[in-house]
């Protein structure tokens, strides 16, 4: 482990800051807030605590990484949505956006179902990964290109439960 990045006292602003934001831009509309597992977990947990608007909640899980922190390009669902996102506000609340890849094809996904609106809060970007065009709606922190775990970010599956995001090097 290396040092930490962004301490859980930043963080816990920076969602307050974004649930603001959203709040306010959804105002007098409903609104679903599809995680993607698993790293978006704990921020998915404290932003609708902050959202004012009425929330319901669901979950995606995709492919990425796998142990070898490098993208292959190649995601899958491996856990579909378990509601319809036909004629819905969604926002799209994914935990770091790297290359984009992921969010791309998600992003693709979710647009074939129809969704009224379709937007996207994230909580980290690396924007110096990036192999592809994404729109980030709502953005905590632009990070460097380092590897980072904590607040549900993991590497290999560890370090998830850590309330502050650390920089890690992959061979820790
Ligand atoms: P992308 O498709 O390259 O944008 O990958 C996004 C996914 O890769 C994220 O949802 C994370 O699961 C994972 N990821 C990318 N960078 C990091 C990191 O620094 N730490 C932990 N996971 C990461």
């Amino acid at each position: 482990m290396d040092a930490i990045l962004l301490h859980r006292e930043q963080i816990q602003s920076t969602v307050r800051h974004l649930a603001e934001a959203i709040s306010k831009d959804f105002e007098g509309k409903e609104l679903l807030a599809v995680g993607i597992l698993k790293g978006s977990f704990i921020f998915m947990a404290d932003l609708v605590r902050h959202i004012t608007v009425p929330v319901t909640i669901d979950f995606i899980d995709i492919s990425s990484y796998g142990l070898a922190a490098e993208s292959s390009g190649e995601v899958r669902i491996l856990k579909d949505l378990d509601t319809s996102v036909e004629g819905r506000n969604v926002l799209v609340v994914e935990d770091i956006v790297d290359t984009g890849l992921t969010l791309k094809y998600l992003l693709g996904i979710l647009r074939e179902r129809n969704p009224r609106s379709l937007r996207v809060c994230t909580l980290l970007d690396k924007p110096s990964r990036r192999r592809t065009v994404v729109t980030l709606d709502y953005c905590g922190f632009e990070i460097p290109d380092v590897f980072v775990v904590g607040y549900g970010l993991d590497y290999a599956e560890k370090y998830r439960n850590y309330p502050d995001i650390w920089v890690i090097k992959p061979s820790s």
